[in-house]
């Protein structure tokens, strides 16, 4: 009978300390035995965006407390895991480096194999979690601190086919909340204030749609809606509740607009490529969206593909993927030492070229 492994996973390269508890074996479906997440949204609110001191200090002090919470949510002690699985990068360094220097220390005192994952490669797997999507699929992975296409041919194997070349998505929606007075995380308060509003009262540009390739650009949206936002106000004195409606409808829609071509053509250049994707599958907090979920499901039942969207407790930062990824490499002989080192950038596809700019949540990989 093949080995069953039980893999502990911590994740920590942003603001969410985690970590899960995961058993996995060839031809066994993944089945998660525990998953805690502690969020640091209340420790980053009167910043405005996330603080890397602050979140590194916060994971240091939250790892212990979520790895031993998952032990004793699963019925388990240290002794039943077979191998650690930790975020090495690409992120916030010092939330890395939390996370690689608790992995090492578990390794050190269990002595039990560990092994350091590429966070994107972990959101990347996420949709194999609770469904069974075969190699090849593409990926677009949105959140954030992340915008990418990859066709995801294997557990190490990717190839991106574009990405954003300044801000991410969720960057953009949390910019929109702040310049319209809502609170943070934004990308939900947008969605939820767009409900009502009217998508064309406001014309936002689509940006790099008249450009051919699979690369994005929301810098400019996010300026293009503070520049409405600073005329509706000179005009009138201020923003009423149906304004502020419209202009977060009008930001969505275009965000729709832009994420849905160009993921089209992302589904075009992998049948150029002769990749035969069996679904187009999508992660990252963004995913959460209903009107982006909606859009890509409309684009992949167009190209008479599947749709595979992971549920939100996988789609945004989780110790489940990376315990995922981590727990496939492990199966496959892969094993870190102690001079496993922390990576601020650490792109997936080692033949693209390096991306431009840094997100909020670090660089941009
Ligand atoms: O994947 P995630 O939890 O963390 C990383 O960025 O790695 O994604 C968080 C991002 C935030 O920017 C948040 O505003 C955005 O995802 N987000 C959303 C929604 N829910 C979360 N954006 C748009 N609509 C949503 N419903
Ligand atoms: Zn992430």
């Amino acid at each position: 009978m093949a080995k069953t492994w039980t893999i502990l996973g911590l994740e920590s390269s942003c603001d969410d300390t985690s970590a899960a508890l995961l058993r996995m074996g060839a031809g066994t479906p993944p089945d998660v035995l525990a998953l805690v997440t502690i969020g640091q949204d209340e420790l980053h609110a009167d910043f405005g965006g996330v603080v890397p001191e602050i979140a590194a200090r916060a994971h240091a002090e939250k790892l212990d407390v979520c790895v031993s919470d998952a032990l004793a949510a699963a019925g388990l002690n240290l002794s039943a895991v077979d191998g650690i699985a930790v975020t090495a990068g690409p992120g916030l360094i010092g939330g890395v480096i939390s996370g690689v220097m608790c992995a090492k220390g578990l390794a050190v005192g269990t002595g039990k194999p560990f092994v350091g994952v590429n966070h994107l490669a972990g959101h990347a797997l996420s949709p194999q979690l609770t469904e069974e999507v075969p190699f090849p699929y593409l990926m677009l992975l949105v959140s954030g601190g992340h915008c990418q296409f990859l066709i995801v041919h294997a557990p190490d194997r990717f190839t991106r086919l574009g990405g954003t070349i300044d801000d991410a998505p969720g960057e953009a929606f949390d910019k929109t909340a702040r310049l319209l007075a809502l609170p943070q995380p934004g990308g939900p308060q947008v969605e939820q204030t767009a409900q009502v509003g009217d998508p064309v009262r406001y014309a936002f540009p689509r940006p790099l749609l008249d450009r051919p390739g699979c690369d994005m650009s929301f810098s400019g949206l996010k300026t293009a809606l503070l520049r409405t936002r600073d005329a509706v106000m000179a005009e009138r004195g201020g923003l009423t509740r149906a304004d502020r409606a419209d202009l977060c409808a009008g930001f969505q829609a275009a965000m729709c607009d832009v994420l849905a071509e160009k993921t089209r053509r992302a589904l075009a250049e992998c049948t150029r490529r002769g990749v035969p994707v069996s679904a187009l599958a999508v992660a990252g907090g963004v995913a959460a969206n209903q009107s982006i979920r909606a859009a890509l499901e409309g684009v992949a039942a167009e190209a008479e593909t599947r749709f595979v969207a992971p549920p939100l407790r996988y789609c945004t930062d989780n110790a489940a993927m990376i315990a995922y990824a981590g727990g496939l490499l492990l199966m496959d002989g892969h094993r870190d030492g102690m001079d496993l080192s922390a990576r601020p950038r650490w792109p997936l596809d080692r033949d693209s070229a390096p991306m431009l700019g840094s997100g909020k949540k670090g660089a941009k990989a």
